[in-house]
């Protein structure tokens, strides 16, 4: 887990990148500016400190018992990710990423969900740091899961329905990443 890959990606034989020509330099840009920052004391703090206070990390080991009895030959724990705000363990990337966004000088938060989880933790990451956010959902997603739709919404974030192929995550990715390559065209 302490080793980091080599700059094409690579963990020896295996890893990479495989990223649409247009993305790679988005991509590189994003690499170079985390290289930069992740040892950097201040950025480490300011995360650990959200962490604590805004998500209400460490979130706690639960033994189940009757679990564990159920199956046997095993102690099952659960590590609460669940109780961390808004409700999973999506917060805890979506803030790193929102503050190196915010470093990077970047206004808008672009990001796609389908169960509406990973939607509603950087809509909150984007809300906590005053960036916009807007996030891509496929129409058959945003009616199973309405509630996070609203949570989104509330959170200032915009949702965009996404009605192509069979209108859920993957489209939701694919619309998202396809948003981006055209920012990036135009204006580089
Ligand atoms: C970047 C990203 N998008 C989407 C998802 C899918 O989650 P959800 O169904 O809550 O959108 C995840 C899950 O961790 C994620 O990390």
């Amino acid at each position: 887990m302490s080793r980091l890959p080599d700059s094409g990606g690579y963990f020896g034989a295996y890893g990479g990148s495989f990223l649409h020509p247009q993305l790679q330099p988005v991509a590189d840009e994003i690499t170079a500016a985390y290289l930069k920052i992740k040892d950097d004391e201040s950025f480490k703090e300011e995360l650990a400190a959200l962490y604590k206070h805004y998500v209400g990390r460490p979130s706690p080991v639960f033994r189940a018992a009757r679990l564990s009895a159920a199956i046997g030959g095993a102690d099952i724990y659960l590590k609460r990710e669940d109780l961390n705000h808004t409700g999973a363990h999506k917060i805890n990337h979506c803030l790193g990423e929102a503050l190196l966004a915010r470093r990077m000088g970047k206004k808008t938060l672009i990001g796609e969900t389908g169960a509406g989880q990973h939607g509603v933790a950087l809509a909150a990451a984007a809300a906590l740091l005053g960036l916009e956010c807007r996030i891509y959902m496929g129409e058959t997603d945003m009616h199973k899961e309405h509630p996070n739709v609203s949570r989104m919404k509330i959170l200032g974030a915009e949702v965009v329905p996404v009605c192509a192929g069979l209108k859920t995550l993957k489209d939701a990715v694919d619309a998202a990443l396809r948003k981006r390559n055209e920012i990036t065209e135009a204006f580089g």
